[in-house]
């Protein structure tokens, strides 16, 4: 079965890139006016002018979907979230508005412990549905892959439930799911952080591997929570099951973190607000993507954003997510997009390709997702705006129209539809 996407006013998407985009590629977005897309099963068959597939389908059994001229994009990629958490923390914004900080409300008892207590009490199916309405959410604002961590347990059984949580979601958004065992340090480790990565390296570990709950390790390396020697000390025991790495790093202070994540090679680095310019080079270097997470600073009301623009001209390249928690509480990429642009200098093009290709890769996942090109999953966003620069530009607002997942419509009219 055909289904034919025809009277596109502007089609924006990456092509034939085979690795992260960096430096001046990221702005190397195609557009092409009036065009259309056939999609054949789950994948694209073909992208040409929207008076060519017409004609190529005329009398043909394919379904036609009208973009109504407006822009189409790649359906967003959103490569950082906490999906997994119970719960909400909306009267921390009182608390920052006093001017406490991240790590007072943390130290407190509050903050990322707040929430693994609610965490913990929650059963599966509970988990299971909250995480649900967060993906709708996610889906109706254009994502179509993302990943999804674990971190809100920090206990053995609770991380298991929250990673078996993720397998068993029954959602059109594909996940790829994280262990963050290390995302703070729990109350029965308190002052003990390296007690605490023993535990998970022992016990957790062995088991998220064996079972085959997740493709990625991931750990909270920050002045407070969890220093570089233990970060190291976890990761290589997590490479060593097999396990791909990212880190958050230089979110508050730069414990020099990114050459850590340069040594091990990690798939990706998260946040990245603080890093400097050797960082930034030793990152560059290695291969790494940097995930990073404008909303976190807007959340945490800090002036500090990444630096973007850098990174751009040091080669690095970059990706940009949600971070969607209950500190960050944002399903939105198109948000994030439009930080990209206001906070980051980033240009459309460029936070354009950071939310598709450069996501994907962070996801490992760049071979089947992220573009619009042939052979590749059909997933694409049907904007209520006739080109992609809208997105950014015209902020706190939803612009997705129609979603299509791997060549089902997912979300019609700006509505979730989808089966199941
Ligand atoms: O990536 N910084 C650490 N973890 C999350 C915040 C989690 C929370 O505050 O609940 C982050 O920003
Ligand atoms: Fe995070």
């Amino acid at each position: 079965m055909t289904l034919l996407v025809y009277n596109i006013g502007q089609l924006a998407t990456a092509q034939g890139q085979t690795s992260p985009m960096k430096g001046e590629v990221m702005s190397q977005i195609t557009t092409m006016e009036n065009a259309a897309v056939a999609i054949e099963g789950k994948t694209f068959s073909s992208i040409g002018s929207s008076e060519d597939l017409l004609a190529e389908f005329r009398g043909s059994d394919a379904k036609l979907l009208d973009a109504g001229g407006m822009g189409v994009i790649p359906g967003l990629v959103d490569p950082h979230t906490h999906l997994i958490f119970s719960g909400s923390r909306e009267f921390e914004l009182r608390l920052k508005l006093e001017g406490k900080s991240y790590m007072d409300i943390l130290n407190a008892g509050g903050g990322i412990i707040h929430t693994v207590s609610r965490t913990r009490a929650a059963s599966a199916e509970q988990l299971s549905n909250e995480a649900k309405q967060r993906l709708n959410r996610m889906l109706m604002y254009g994502t179509t892959t993302a990943d999804a961590k674990s971190g809100y347990g920090l206990d053995t059984e609770t991380e298991i439930r929250s990673l078996e949580v993720i397998r068993d979601l029954e959602h059109p958004i594909e996940l790829t799911p994280t262990f963050l065992g290390a995302h703070a340090v729990p109350p029965e480790f308190k002052g003990d952080p390296s007690g605490y990565i023993d535990h998970i390296i022992s016990d957790m570990l062995p088991m998220v591997a064996e079972r085959g709950l997740a493709q990625y390790c991931d750990v909270f390396c920050e002045e407070g929570v969890f220093g570089v020697e233990d970060s190291e000390r976890l990761l290589t025991a997590a490479k060593e099951h097999g396990l791909k790495l990212r880190a958050h790093i230089d979110e508050i202070v730069d414990l020099g973190g990114a050459q850590m994540a340069a040594q091990l090679g990690c798939e990706t680095t998260e946040h990245l607000a603080v890093t400097g310019d050797e960082g930034i080079a030793q990152m560059a270097e290695a291969g790494t993507v940097g995930n990073l997470l404008p909303g976190t600073p807007y959340s945490l009301m800090s002036p500090i954003y990444p630096r973007a623009r850098d990174m751009i001209e040091a080669n690095f390249p970059i990706a940009l997510a949600t971070d969607m928690n209950p500190n960050c509480y944002t399903e939105s990429m198109q948000f994030v997009m439009s930080l990209g642009c206001y906070m980051m200098k980033m240009t459309p093009a460029e936070v354009l390709a950071a939310s598709t290709y450069n996501a994907a890769c962070a996801v490992g996942m760049e071979d089947t997702v992220g573009t619009i090109e042939r052979g590749k999953l059909a997933d694409l966003v049907i904007l209520d705006v006739p080109t992609h620069e809208h997105i950014p530009y015209h902020f706190g607002v939803n612009h997705v129209r129609q979603v299509i997942k791997a060549g089902e419509q997912v979300v019609k009219d700006g509505l979730p539809c989808y089966n199941g």
